[in-house]
């Protein structure tokens, strides 16, 4: 929800600023703008749409500065419009800001700031803030050097919410000052130049070495020099990370976008989460974890958290660690969770999976989950990210970069992560069958190859995709671990394609929705689980005695006559199955979003990373 971009060096700031915004745009893309440091004070320009309208601004190109900020916008408060874009400027504009989160009580703030003689002049939230630094800075009588982080500071200190922000001032003109909470920012370090930004990957072309903030941390810059102090304003060190991930990821490499990019490199990634973890003749490893068999053997229950696709890969879990483990396994939203008042103790264990490690239920419904003595692991892809800070444990997925909107590579790989976690449990509970969990452990290992096969659907899937692209309505059906395929290749087409679509567990359909099956609408079924598939056939029968038109995906021979089309894909273990039967399914969102010409990468309402509620 919102991107934001800082630069302090040597150069000039504005073009590497506008490239790191279009890197990110990912993270918001209804309005963009920059602030610079000028030689006659605080540059503003700013507009609604994309980056692309911000590049075109009329005077941005004789920006000279080499202090800068930067920002592209999800709206949450006030619509889109030049006004309510960032960067905001106090009433003086002695004071740019950016900021992405939510400031809760902004109202309180506007008030008290109204009647202390401010004006205001967007419906933001963030617009207090550059007012409050400005208010706290006119009011401090000490002249010494701390005044203008002071100023930021006791601003800081009176917003709820969360936030991540950058400062920039035309009394300080070889300074920025940031500082997060609860919101993602990331400080990239070379010799007289510093990069910041939201994400990792928008700076990652100019440096791998990164400072990590966490929560009231105030970062005080120069060009050559970070100084870091606590909320009391006391200095603290903090350790540069080396961070591994290299900057062609973040490129699109020759694809025409990063979903068709992220898809095929689905093989590398799974290789990548499967890591060392898995050996043939040993036991799983997770150095991460240190979960003992009396520890395992007491839970009542695991709760897997998440939000969308990450919760989809979760219910894969469930299946995986109930059928391995039989511990009970319930999975939930986390938006859901944190506010029903969950059953939790020292007994539960609670697994949260989040791709960006930054969405704010998930962090949340953690933090409860920790204060009510649960034991919390988070499995995410970004190092240091806000979750990680917070779970007793993370396991990364190390999936690489995942810049579509529409998740995938991360969604298989937590797909795969939580198998090898069922696989370590069951292994630490001594629960199962050596040679069962080798089969599967085997299985596992021929995953990257299987996926590799399963790609080559993709012009079969491209010209399916031609002939239902216009449709209005599209049903999903599955049973068992298929279902919950089936429920996330729904969502994929939801976001990416603009088509209604529902999943449904096959056996659901006569209780309602099949209402609404009439002729020539197209059902998609996932026929993987062997012992089921005989009873969704059944099910795709009554759909067709109703004139639907059927796309199936299955690892099985079939009668394929009795189908419209049917999509051949390589047999594996059932637990791990969803790898495999999502690909068409991402691959079809992809192909009907291209033919209805639409941003696939940036689809409408949504950003990558949901930092509020
Ligand atoms: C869908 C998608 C979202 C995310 C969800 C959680 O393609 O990407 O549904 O899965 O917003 O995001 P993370 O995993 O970052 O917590």
């Amino acid at each position: 929800m919102c991107g934001i971009v800082g630069y302090i060096g040597t150069k000039k700031a504005c073009p590497i600023l506008l490239a790191g915004l279009n890197r990110l745009e990912y993270r918001g893309y209804d309005s963009a703008g920059i602030s610079t440091i000028e030689k006659k004070g605080l540059s503003l320009m700013k507009d609604k749409g994309r980056v692309k309208n911000l590049s075109n601004l009329d005077g941005i190109n004789e920006l000279e500065g080499t202090i800068g900020i930067a920002h592209t916008r999800w709206a949450t408060h006030g619509v889109p419009s030049k006004e309510n874009s960032h960067p905001h400027q106090d009433n003086s504009k002695t004071f740019s800001v950016v900021h992405n989160g939510i400031i809760e009580n902004y109202n309180e703030l506007r008030k008290f700031l109204t009647e202390n003689g401010y004006t205001f002049y967007s419906q933001t939230d963030t617009e207090v803030i550059p007012n409050l630094i400005h208010y706290y800075f006119t009011k401090d009588e000490k002249n010494d050097k701390q005044k203008y982080l002071r100023a930021v500071k006791n601003a800081c200190m009176d917003l709820k919410g969360s936030f991540a922000i950058e400062v920039i001032s035309s009394l300080y003109t070889d300074n920025m000052i940031v500082v997060r909470k609860d919101s993602p920012l990331v400080i990239g370090t070379c010799e007289d130049e510093k990069y910041l930004s939201s994400d990792i990957p928008a700076i990652l072309s100019y440096t791998r070495n990164f400072y990590l903030l966490n929560d009231f941390e105030f970062a005080l810059l120069t060009r050559n020099n970070i100084e870091f102090f606590d909320k009391n304003l006391d200095k603290i060190n903090k350790k540069v990370q080396n961070i591994e991930w290299n900057s062609s990821s973040a490129e699109k490499d020759g694809y025409d976008d990063f979903m068709l990019k992220e898809i095929y490199e689905q093989p590398k990634a799974i290789r990548e989460t499967i890591g060392s973890r898995i050996n043939l003749n040993s036991k799983c490893e997770f150095e991460e974890l240190n979960l003992t068999k009396e520890y395992l053997q007491n839970l009542n229950k695991i709760y897997i958290v998440a939000c969308g696709t990450a919760m989809h890969a979760g219910l894969s879990g469930k299946n995986t660690i109930e059928k391995l483990c039989r511990i009970p396994v319930e999975v939930d939203i986390a938006s859901e969770f944190r506010y029903r008042n969950p059953i939790l103790d020292e007994k539960t264990l609670c697994i949260f999976i989040s791709q960006s490690g930054e969405t704010a239920d998930t962090i949340a419904a953690l933090k409860l989950s920790k204060e009510q003595g649960s034991k919390t692991i988070a499995i995410t892809n970004v190092i240091g990210s806000s979750i990680t800070r917070e779970a007793d444990y993370s396991i990364y997925t190390h999936a690489g970069p995942e810049i579509a909107v529409a998740s995938t590579k991360a969604y298989t790989s937590q797909v795969i992560l939580i198998n090898i976690l069922a696989i370590y449990f069951a292994e630490v509970l001594e629960k199962k069958d050596k040679d069962i969990l080798n089969k599967l452990k085997s299985d596992i290992l021929d995953l990257p190859k299987k996926i590799e096969e399963t790609l080559t659907c993709n012009n079969q899937i491209k010209n399916f995709a031609k002939q239902i692209y216009q449709e209005k309505d599209i049903f999903f059906l599955g049973r068992g671990i298929d279902e919950t395929v089936s429920k996330e290749g729904s969502l994929k087409l939801k976001e990416i394609s603009y088509i209604h679509s529902e999943s449904y567990a096959a056996g659901e359909l006569k209780h309602g929705p099949i209402a609404l099956i009439e002729n020539g609408i197209t059902v998609i079924s996932i026929l993987t689980d062997k012992d089921l598939i005989k009873k969704t056939i059944s099910n795709i029968q009554e759909v067709i005695t109703r004139g639907a038109k059927t796309l199936v995906i299955t690892n099985q021979k079939l009668d394929n006559d009795m189908f419209n089309v049917v999509i051949n894909i390589p047999d594996t273990n059932q637990f791990v199955s969803p790898i495999l039967s999502i690909i068409p399914l991402q691959l079809l969102a992809y192909y009907i979003s291209k033919e209805k010409g639409l941003d696939v990468d940036k689809p409408r309402n949504l950003a990558k990373s949901v930092t509020v509620e």
